[in-house]
């Protein structure tokens, strides 16, 4: 009905002439747009009008570019708060990543060498690269040994001197670098064995530390 009324009678009258034009034989009507066609066609005028006014005169809506500073917001506010959050500080487990095991080859190099020698094999301190381990082999025990060291016994506190990245970076490149070559000079076992799957088994989920 209502398309009906859109579509003036006269018009709707005239039917299947042709255009006095003829391309290679094409010929074609001069008929009416079907009234759905049209009724969409002042529809856009509608909707572009209700959109031009909200969007754009009296502005009752955050357009595109102030959605998106609004979220971009939103989120550094979450981000912070969850940094500032004990669940937000580097998770204790091995890392992975290349650049990760390169930092933690670094810091072996600078600062383990001396007692546990350039390929973990040991010399004050124990062989890193066994499967016997004085202080368990979990991400949590290698955290919780050179965070604390023994002092006793001569392995250093590194909690002063590296940060919570560093010993696992440190820790990484043990487990995932050493762990399981043949040093050189491999000193003799310490402590208790612990074979590899129980290091896996103990790996934490991994979580993407970054
Ligand atoms: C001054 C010597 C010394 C330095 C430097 C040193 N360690 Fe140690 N480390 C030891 C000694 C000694 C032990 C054995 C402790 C014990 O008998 O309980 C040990 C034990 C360890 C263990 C535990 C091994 C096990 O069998 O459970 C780890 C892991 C370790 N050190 C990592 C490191 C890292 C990483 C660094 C460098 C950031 C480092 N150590 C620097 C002397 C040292």
């Amino acid at each position: 009905m209502i398309l009906n009324l859109l579509t003036p009678n006269t018009m709707t009258q005239r039917r299947d002439e042709l255009t006095n034009h003829d391309y290679d034989g094409i010929q074609e009507y001069d008929n009416d747009l079907p009234p759905w066609w049209v009724f969409l066609f002042y529809l856009t005028f509608v909707f572009a009008l209700i959109y031009l006014l909200n969007y754009h005169v009296f502005q009752t809506a955050p357009s595109q570019s102030q959605e998106y500073a609004m979220e971009m917001e939103a989120a550094r506010v979450e981000l912070a708060a969850y940094e500032a959050s004990a669940a937000g500080q580097l998770p204790i487990s091995f890392m992975e990543k290349e650049t990760d095991l390169e930092a933690g080859k670094q810091i072996y190099s600078k600062n383990c060498v001396p007692c546990h020698g350039p390929d973990g094999g040991g010399t004050v301190g124990p062989n890193l690269t066994d499967q016997y381990y004085l202080h368990g082999n979990t991400a949590e025990d290698y955290f919780k040994v050179i965070s604390n060291g023994v002092p006793e016994k001569g392995m250093i506190p590194w909690n002063n001197t590296l940060s919570r990245r560093e010993i696992l970076q440190v820790a990484s490149y043990i487990q995932n670098r050493l762990h399981g070559t043949t040093p050189a000079q491999p000193k003799e076992p310490q402590g208790t064995l612990h074979d590899k799957s129980i290091s896996m088994l103990s790996k934490k989920p991994k979580m993407n530390a970054n």
